[in-house]
């Protein structure tokens, strides 16, 4: 695992669309797992627009979504899929078949997560993953206290969860549950990505990379990972021993 720290979040967001144009001009047919959220956001407009202007072909591309909120309709404007398709996939020429989406609507969770597993082990394995990391240190929805072990599978959300994700609805929402693609799909992934920004990922950052590696901070997981990188604006790394004297 390594850490990069830049400057600010618009240089975090530029190097991470690089990341991505990178590994689909390498590899026009790699498989991409992308987390939803405030942090890859602007990254995945940087990728939207620089495919564009440079007539990157991504047709060829698969794009597994990291994770999804039980219940919650792909219409609806705080779902991880209306999230992926409007800053990034509406803007490229995918063909539907390779987006591949948990099914949030589903009466069979558990088939859900399957076609998941499925879907990524047909394409062998996933090339990139970028995931961002949640305040109680969750990647996707693996929440604190699960196993490193998993693939796709359903959870509890976590109080935390629950409350700060509230940020991505126009109204309150009963969240209680959520569809995601385990820690282990993460670990055999061929490259990881984690992307954090702002003074409020301080504290986490701080106890993703410093805290023993285990359970309680599902985002420790990276730091076995050997390519694996932490990628962090300078706010975001503010805490981290030996920034914090700056
Ligand atoms: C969300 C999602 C994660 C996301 C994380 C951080 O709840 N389940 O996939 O990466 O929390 O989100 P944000 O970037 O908005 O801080």
């Amino acid at each position: 695992m390594e850490i990069r720290i830049y400057k600010d979040y618009e240089i975090l967001s530029q190097s991470t669309a690089d990341e991505i144009i990178e590994t689909v001009k390498k590899n026009p047919t790699a498989t991409l797992c992308l987390a939803s959220g405030d942090t890859p956001r602007l990254a995945y407009s940087m990728t939207a627009k620089a495919a564009l202007a440079n007539s990157i072909d991504f047709s060829r591309c698969t794009f597994v979504a990291l994770d999804e909120w039980m219940g919650i309709a792909p219409d609806n404007e705080g779902s991880c899929q209306y999230f992926l398709r409007h800053y990034l996939f509406d803007h490229l020429d995918i063909p539907e078949s390779n987006l591949h989406f948990f099914n949030a609507l589903s009466s069979d969770a558990r088939d859900e997560c399957k076609k998941m597993n499925d879907a990524i082990q047909q394409k062998g394995g996933i090339d990139l993953m970028i995931v961002g990391i949640g305040m109680n240190g969750h990647v996707g929805f693996n929440e604190p206290g699960q196993s490193f072990q998993q693939y796709a599978h359903v959870v509890d959300l976590d109080e935390t969860s629950k409350v700060v994700g509230q940020k991505y609805f126009r109204e309150t929402t009963q969240l209680s549950k959520g569809l995601t693609l385990g820690l282990q799909h993460m670990l055999e992934a061929k490259k990881v990505l984690l992307i954090a920004s702002g003074l409020k990922k301080a504290g986490i950052i701080k106890k993703t990379i410093e805290d023993e590696v285990g359970p309680n901070i599902p985002a420790t997981s990276i730091r076995t990972h050997i390519n694996g990188y932490v990628m962090l604006d300078e706010d975001a790394a503010s805490h981290l021993a030996g920034r914090s004297d700056r």
